[in-house]
């Protein structure tokens, strides 16, 4: 969201994303874990931050659940909310990058439109959209934190696949079927695009 007032001038730094990359030798991007609650975002993206940090990578990891304790405190699961909700993490996601960052974002994100704004604001350079690819009933069976059974017992509205759309990526840079693989297998697969696409350099 730009702001129209003339009042408010935008300032450019001599210290800049570049001087910010170069000093962290990398390639600051966002990695945009998507999919269904019970997928595997947060854990894959957590063993991936481990092995970046072994690696003496700068990350940092925005997860869904945390975001909504602070931040997008005031947000609930109305398609208005996600939509606020998404909206928000982008523009953080861009300053985190601005920083030299890599920026692994894990939330569901059920909406195409809110992940195309996403990447319209980082651009195709620094986006990577990861599809945490896992069947709903398998995440059902699952269910970590029990929400699946509270959704189906109606105790919670609004639930992502039970009574709330999730539009799954059509082209996304990377998938990974954690449903087939166990989460070591899927964090080889993530860092095998950065390294091949000279994210860690
Ligand atoms: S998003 O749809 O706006 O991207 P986000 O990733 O921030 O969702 O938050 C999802 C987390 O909130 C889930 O992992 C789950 O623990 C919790 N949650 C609580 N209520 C819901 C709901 N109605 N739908 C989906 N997730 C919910």
């Amino acid at each position: 969201m730009q702001n129209n007032s003339s009042d408010i001038v935008w300032h450019s730094h001599q210290v800049d994303k570049a001087a910010r990359a170069k000093l962290k030798k990398q390639k600051p991007c966002v990695l945009w874990f998507t999919g269904l609650s019970g997928s595997g975002k947060s854990t894959i993206a957590n063993l991936l931050e481990q092995q970046l940090q072994g690696q003496a990578k700068h990350s940092y990891l925005l997860d869904g659940d945390n975001i909504r304790h602070g931040l997008c405190g005031d947000l609930g699961f109305s398609d208005r909310d996600r939509v606020e909700n998404i909206r928000r993490i982008s523009e953080l996601c861009k300053l985190f990058v601005d920083a030299g960052e890599i920026v692994l974002a894990a939330f569901i994100s059920p909406f195409r439109t809110d992940r195309a704004f996403a990447r319209s604001l980082l651009g195709n350079q620094e986006f990577i959209e990861v599809f945490v690819d896992a069947p709903l009933a398998v995440c059902e069976e699952r269910d970590p934190k029990g929400l699946y059974k509270k959704a189906r017992r109606g105790e919670i509205h609004k639930f992502t696949g039970i009574d709330s759309d999730y539009q799954a990526p059509s082209d996304p840079e990377i998938r990974i079927d954690t449903a087939s693989n166990d989460p070591q297998a899927c964090v080889a697969q993530i860092l095998d695009f950065l390294n091949s696409n000279g994210f860690l350099e």
